[in-house]
């Protein structure tokens, strides 16, 4: 069973149970504060799970593409990935437990879908605590199935409970499944401790809204919210020890081996495994838009580059190489992704500038490591080289630990790895806390405050079209309780003046007290309204267009607020480049 089919087997599945099938939206969050990238399938729809109705009706499917960051420094392992795929399926107030789990069940064990015997089987329900009971009916519902009772574990919130996203919001219990991956029969008893449990599906229930107080109240929409990972399932249907052997990874260790010039088996090979790993979830953040810099996405996205580079050159590959690792990414995935074809030449041009920048960047630091070698005073016998300037040199530079302690070897020094591994965890937990403060809130929090700011960006948008003419396009857009973020396609800086012109149109359509409409029609309709926004039928055949009196309309899922009254005085706070051909506004409202 190839991937392909998989997904196929897995949209034709959901569609024959009426859903409709949307499209993966993009790795970057629209309009959410709290995470850099898209994590989950449920993550685009956040407004929908907490009522606003989706064009394409209440029960929905999709395979989306999902970054996660948390674990970047075990990537090379068998089981951690930045990029993976998630199969999803949705109930917006729709179907509960018992469908959602009859629905997970069929697809498993179904001879016509990924037909896994039972017996490989076992899952685990929600046992309860002060803050809710005990998820009987799920328990119940496998029961029924014909799960044995020694295959159905309890356990507690650590383990099957989801969200909220942020620190309040919709949350509630899970049933997770698990399918043995181990030599030999499974044993009778689920172990979730055994590591041959392999965890490949999780049907959340939300049925509560954690508020501020931290109390759980009973949600009036209850919805189910579903997560598998494409990536296991592969491997686990092929009999596969992990990922990197199936057909999603081989064609890239294939091509890594001709650049390293030399047979040899990748697949196990821990470097290699990097180098596959990151230069998939990089051609793909490419691909949605974002260039390498120091800053959020294009700051993980430049991370995964230079580890890659570092790594291939370990495997002994010399010279600019990453664009060619892409280019068999982009031929193996284009068939699903198609906007990776169409950004072939972003993605390739962007990759060889990194490459060039980052090779600058290692000859500086090299001079640096010098500096500090000779720094060193003939009278110090002992040669060490300071692990604080080593990890110096690894921030600053990109200089590999291992890079700098074999040029200090070649000069008789040896590196203090602990003073390294010290400095590195002390930032490793700053840079943490620093993610932590960042993913808190949500869309969830002030939600009056982030309707009244996309209200306003919508305003910004249609502005910039008049004000600087119509390539102007949106490449992004983030809001916070403080403010609204937004990226245009734009090849120069703003001067004071068309900034200025900007923000009086927007005070005076403010002014005007527009009201604030919706409207579903179809994709068709919404180009002839002359609408703008995304036009890829994200949400396949029926969109929603919001106006905003007669001077903006634009495809999108809400919320907003209802008069432009409500605004109060809009200003830009900074105007700057985000990447190249690409500007960033950042305004608030007073
Ligand atoms: N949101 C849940 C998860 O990420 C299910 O999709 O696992």
């Amino acid at each position: 069973m190839t991937s392909k089919n998989i997904r196929k087997k897995y949209l034709d599945f959901f569609k024959s149970r009426s859903h409709a099938i949307i499209d993966s939206a993009s790795l970057l969050p629209e309009n959410d504060p709290t995470v850099l990238f898209t994590t989950a399938g449920m993550h685009p729809l956040v407004s929908y799970l907490l009522g606003e109705k989706h064009p394409a009706g209440a029960k929905l499917a999709n395979v989306q593409k999902c970054i996660r960051t948390g674990d970047i420094e075990e990537v090379g392992d068998d089981v951690h990935l930045t990029f993976f795929e998630m199969l999803g399926n949705w109930s917006l107030g729709e179907y509960f437990k018992k469908e959602a789990i009859s629905y997970s069940y069929e697809f498993l064990t179904g001879k016509n879908w990924l037909n896994i015997p039972v017996e490989n089987l076992a899952v685990s329900v929600f046992a309860g605590d002060d803050d809710a009971p005990f998820d009987e009916e799920a328990y119940n519902c496998w029961l029924k199935l014909g799960m044995s009772a020694e295959r159905i574990a309890k356990l507690g919130k650590k383990d099957n409970w989801w969200g909220p996203a942020g620190q309040t919001g919709p949350c509630g219990p899970d049933t997770e499944m698990f399918c043995w991956n181990g030599d030999g029969n499974p044993p009778e008893k689920f172990d979730p401790e055994n590591a041959s449990w392999v965890e490949i599906w999780n049907d959340v229930f939300m049925q509560y809204n954690k508020t501020t107080e931290g109390n759980f109240e009973p949600l009036l929409q209850k919805n189910v919210d579903t997560g598998m990972g494409l990536e296991r399932v592969t491997a686990i249907l092929q009999n596969k020890k992990n990922c990197y052997e199936t057909e999603l990874f081989q064609p890239i260790f294939r091509k890594i081996e001709a650049l390293a010039g030399k047979k040899q088996n990748l697949t196990t090979n821990t470097e290699a495994k990097i180098v596959a790993e990151h230069m998939r979830a990089a051609t793909f953040i490419l691909a949605d838009g974002v260039a390498p810099s120091n800053v959020d996405s294009g700051y993980i996205l430049r991370r995964l580059i230079r580890r890659t580079i570092n790594k291939g050159r370990k495997l002994g590959i010399n010279g600019a190489f990453t664009f060619e690792i892409a280019s068999v990414v982009i031929e193996e995935y284009c068939d699903i992704y198609p906007e990776l074809k169409k950004q072939k030449k972003f993605i390739e041009d962007e990759l060889s500038m990194e490459e060039e920048q980052f090779a600058e960047t290692l000859k500086k630091g090299l001079k640096e490591f010098n500096k500090i070698i000779d720094n060193v005073p003939d009278f110090v016998r002992k040669k060490s080289f300071n692990g604080k300037k080593a990890f110096f040199l690894y921030e600053t530079y990109g200089f590999p630990l291992e890079l700098t302690v074999e040029m200090a070897e070649e000069k008789g020094f040896s590196v203090d790895k602990k003073g390294f591994e010290k400095a590195y965890k002390k930032h490793q937990e700053m840079s943490r806390k620093g993610a932590e403060n960042k993913f808190k809130g949500g869309l969830a929090d002030d939600s009056e405050q982030t309707a009244r700011l996309h209200t306003a960006t919508h305003l910004l948008h249609q502005t910039l079209r008049d004000v600087l003419g119509d390539h102007v396009e949106q490449r992004g857009s983030n809001i916070t309780a403080k403010r609204l973020r937004f990226d245009f396609s734009h090849p120069e800086k703003m001067t004071i003046e068309e900034k200025t012109k900007v923000e009086t149109i927007i005070n005076s359509k403010i002014a005007e007290a527009l009201e604030v409409k919706d409207e579903e029609m179809s994709i068709e309709e919404a180009k002839k309204v002359g609408a703008i926004g995304i036009f890829e039928s994200k949400y396949g055949d029926r969109v929603k267009v919001y106006s905003i009196g007669n001077y903006s309309k634009e495809i999108c899922g809400g919320p907003h607020c209802k008069n432009t009254t409500e605004l109060g005085t809009f200003k830009i706070k900074k105007e700057q480049s985000s990447s190249r051909g690409i500007r960033r506004i950042k305004a608030i409202l007073n």
